[in-house]
């Protein structure tokens, strides 16, 4: 189940952080060569704040792999 919505959320999260890098280059470019980006600044914080949520739904659906992998706690068997 959890790996189905993260087959759809890890792509969304790709797309995010290349978006906010992209839009943060194309601010400091345009400072850089002074011409106008207006909007990428902005751009930046909104891509990076949703990345930032997702990422927390990216833990929370990977949690069973943490606690296994990270914090050595097998699941019970029934
Ligand atoms: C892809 C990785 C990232 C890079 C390379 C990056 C780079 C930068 C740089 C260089 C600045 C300074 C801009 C300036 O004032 O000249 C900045 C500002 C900022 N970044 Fe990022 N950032 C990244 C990811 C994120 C993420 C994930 C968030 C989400 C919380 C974020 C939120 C912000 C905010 C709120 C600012 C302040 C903007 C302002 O001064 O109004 N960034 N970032």
């Amino acid at each position: 189940m959890n790996n189905k919505k993260l087959k759809i959320l890890n792509p969304i999260m790709f797309i995010a952080i290349f978006t906010t890098f992209v839009a943060m280059l194309t601010y400091k470019i345009s400072g850089f060569f002074n011409y106008d980006a207006y909007g990428f600044k902005e751009l930046h914080e909104i891509c990076g704040f949703i990345f930032v949520i997702l990422a927390i739904f990216h833990i929370v659906y990977n949690w069973q792999w943490i606690k296994s992998q990270i914090f050595g706690i097998k699941p019970k068997k029934k």
